[in-house]
């Protein structure tokens, strides 16, 4: 009897034993998954992080759509990036108008849209004068004539060349050749039409070597071949504008005529 009582007993601390070797597996097993859980968390916020990181690009292109934004508005530039106010800078143009002219950054813009005043009457510019006569100089030392065929031209004198232009053609041709008094850049002082107005003189080469040095004298080529649409005006490979060196070498480098690096039209109200 008593031997039995003490089998019992050991059956008892084995059946613990088990017992205690069962729930610790049982916990180790909850300990193994909620480790796996957290690992799996940071894994996913590691990935979450590193997604953020990717997306400055994403960013950056919004810093690209505040430019666009600055560049369209001459004005918003305050709460913008360095990068923006430099775009804006580069891009943006200063408008002021001043007696009935207009001047873009500083130059005097005259084409079918941007009128002067009728009785704005300066003569010839002698600063442009003083560039066409190095230009002329220097043209002379390569063995070519250079001239001013027309220069300054009044309000009143441009009236009747339009006029003839329409009288002999018609007014879409003469549109396409003369300016409309009080639209003609001859009125400013500041351009010339230099040895021939005809086309051929585009093939000459005095018109090739104008073309190549006139930047050189603070001159651009003012209606270029193929900007027919956007001067509003043929070809004319005679017609000079002064508008400084600096300005006229950035021209020319661009390829750009004087209405697309000043960010205008040149179209006639009717
Ligand atoms: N021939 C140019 C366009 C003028 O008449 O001013
Ligand atoms: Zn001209």
């Amino acid at each position: 009897m008593e031997h039995k009582e003490i089998e019992n007993y050991e059956d008892i601390k084995e059946r613990r034993r088990k017992a205690d070797l069962k729930r610790r597996k049982k916990d180790m097993k909850i300990l193994c998954i909620v480790i796996f859980i957290v690992l799996l968390i940071v894994i996913a916020l590691i990935f979450a992080f590193k997604g953020d990181d990717e997306s400055v690009p994403a960013s950056a292109s919004v810093s690209e759509e505040t430019i666009t934004t600055t560049t369209a508005s001459t004005t918003q530039s305050d709460d913008t990036t360095d990068e923006a106010e430099a775009t804006t800078e580069q891009t943006a143009h200063v408008t002021e108008v001043i007696d009935g002219r207009t001047y873009i950054d500083g130059i005097l813009i005259v084409n079918k849209t941007y009128s002067l005043p009728s009785d704005y009457d300066p003569g010839m510019d002698e600063e442009t004068m003083a560039a066409f006569e190095q230009m002329q100089a220097a043209a002379s030392d390569d063995g070519l004539f250079l001239y001013i065929r027309s220069g300054y031209r009044s309000y009143a004198d441009q009236e009747y060349q339009y006029n003839v232009h329409v009288e002999n053609k018609g007014k879409e041709y003469a549109d396409e050749v003369s300016a409309r008094p009080g639209y003609s850049e001859h009125q400013t002082g500041l351009c010339m039409d230099v040895n021939s107005t005809e086309d051929s003189f585009a093939e000459t080469e005095e018109a090739k070597w104008l073309a190549e040095h006139c930047a050189e004298y603070g001159f651009i080529i003012r209606f270029p071949e193929g900007k027919e649409d956007i001067t509003g005006y043929k070809y004319e490979s005679w017609h000079i504008r002064y508008v400084g060196v600096e300005v006229a070498k950035e021209i020319t480098e661009s390829g750009l005529c004087l209405e697309e690096y000043l960010g205008v039209t040149s179209e006639y109200a009717d």
